[in-house]
């Protein structure tokens, strides 16, 4: 028999395939929140302007917040011949309250309601993920704060390069994720436009109200062109970017976390909460969440790939194909949320390990750079020059097996005679990092200023 919904020109109905490649709603039922809230907004609107009676609007408004109800409780059958959330929906509205059921859809389609509960479920989602950003950064602040002092090695090539502090550190990644939250706001504010009204592609002749139902979803208007608003995907891209990119930032802290905890580095140490064991060696602890957050972003940065060639062939306006749109924004979401919750919960429960990071800060001549800048200050040698003395001091030292503070005043004089004494206060870790004033240094003043700054903005 043909489809119920659709089917009064055809004689058959499907095959059980294509049943099987069309039906969305094991996957889109996740917007069904979306869904009825779209229909309410349109069951008033046509209330409003006279296209259904006020009480089909209050039968239909009963009906959906019974199915909301059967929903919420599980008690609610999908089914797949059905296809999707927004016929599954229907039918049973249909099913309960009779025609005003069967006149909801009037001057709607699929096609703008479809892009009107993406829409909604992606803003939601912005909402509830820009929460953990914030919960993330708070949670790095507060570590800043408490080791706006604590030294470490600051690298370049993963090779030691000048000392940093711990604060510093992880006031980068605060920074980093204050722009993923201001990405997701841009796309938040660049898709707050409701296609909603835009019916099937051309628009529809009933006297519909776009902008009443732009307002009472929270939308700052109807979105202008009916084609664009039914064949547009961009702003499910740019979200996929935004969770993309904030995956990124998390799967750069989670390789450090990886590389800190070796105990070869043996900079921090995780919790017992977010580490593993393993199920031969004994004595393993395993940085699993933080190797996870690393993956899990191969996931995030397919999403996006995905959506970007889902739309990237298709003609103006709906196909199928945008059925294809969900299962990676969805995944995105979700993947993201996971990764988030556990990042903070690393960075909370961490345990920096400070004497070791100290001699750490100390190794591989990480204050040659104070030293030619000493020469510069005090002997007003070029820079360059400066560099070549320093170079030939570390080779020097290098040598003997011993750190640039290990030389004697006198094997200092033989490479460049002008040196003195003054020399040794500029070589310590701590003398290094307390002269980084400049702003947005590394210097601890600065790191406490700006970790204060970071949690009052965040509280
Ligand atoms: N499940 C469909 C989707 O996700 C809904 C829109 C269907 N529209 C249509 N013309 N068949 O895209």
């Amino acid at each position: 028999t043909a489809n119920a919904t659709w089917g009064g020109r055809f004689a058959e109905g499907p095959s059980a395939i294509m049943g099987a490649i069309n039906a969305s709603i094991g996957f889109d039922r996740k917007m069904w929140r979306q869904d009825i809230r779209g229909s309410l907004a349109h069951a008033a609107m046509l209330a409003h302007v006279g296209v259904i009676s006020a009480d089909d609007e209050v039968a239909i408004r009963d009906g959906l917040a019974a199915i909301a109800a059967e929903i919420e409780a599980g008690r609610f059958e999908f089914s797949d011949a059905l296809e999707d959330i927004h016929m599954n929906i229907e039918a049973r509205l249909t099913e309960r309250i009779g025609e005003a059921g069967k006149r909801l859809h009037t001057g709607r389609s699929r096609n703008d309601q479809v892009a009107l509960d993406v829409r909604l479920w992606v803003r939601d989602a912005i909402d509830g993920l820009s929460g953990q950003i914030r919960d993330v950064m708070r949670a790095m602040a507060d570590r800043a704060a408490e080791h706006a002092g604590t030294v470490m090695p600051g690298f370049t090539h993963l090779q030691p390069a000048q000392p940093v502090t711990f604060g510093h550190h992880m006031l980068a990644y605060v920074e980093m994720l204050s722009r993923d939250l201001s990405r997701f706001a841009d796309c938040r504010a660049r898709m707050n436009e409701s296609p909603l009204g835009a019916a099937a592609l051309a628009g529809t002749g009933f006297p519909i109200d776009r902008h009443m139902t732009a307002k009472a979803l929270g939308f700052d208007g109807p979105m202008r062109n009916s084609l664009d608003a039914v064949a547009s995907r961009d702003f499910a891209a740019e979200f996929l970017f935004a969770c993309a990119m904030c995956g990124t930032h998390l799967s750069r802290l989670a390789e450090e976390i990886v590389i800190w905890t070796n105990p070869y580095f043996g900079f921090v140490k995780l919790s017992d909460r977010f580490t593993t064991g393993s199920s031969i060696m004994p004595q393993k602890r395993n940085p699993d969440a933080a190797e996870l957050v690393r993956g899990k972003t191969g996931r995030l940065h397919g999403a996006l790939h995905g959506m970007l060639t889902v739309i990237k062939g298709l003609a103006l306006t709906y196909f199928k194909d945008m059925q294809e749109d969900k299962e990676g924004v969805f995944d995105a979401a979700e993947t993201l949320t996971l990764c988030l919750a556990a990042m903070a919960g690393m960075v909370r429960d961490m345990q920096p390990e400070v004497g070791r990071l100290a001699t750490a800060a100390g190794a591989g001549y990480s204050t040659a750079t104070d030293l030619a800048d000493w020469l510069v200050r005090s002997l007003k040698m070029p820079f360059r020059d400066a560099h070549h003395v320093t170079g030939a001091l570390v080779a020097k030292a290098e040598g003997r097996n011993l750190d640039l503070a290990g030389l004697t005043i006198g094997e200092m004089q033989a490479v460049e005679p002008r040196i003195t004494e003054d020399v040794f206060n500029v070589l310590s870790v701590a003398a290094s990092v307390r002269s980084r004033t400049s702003f947005g240094g590394t210097a601890p003043d600065n790191v406490t200023r700006m970790a204060a700054e970071w949690q009052e903005k965040l509280a």
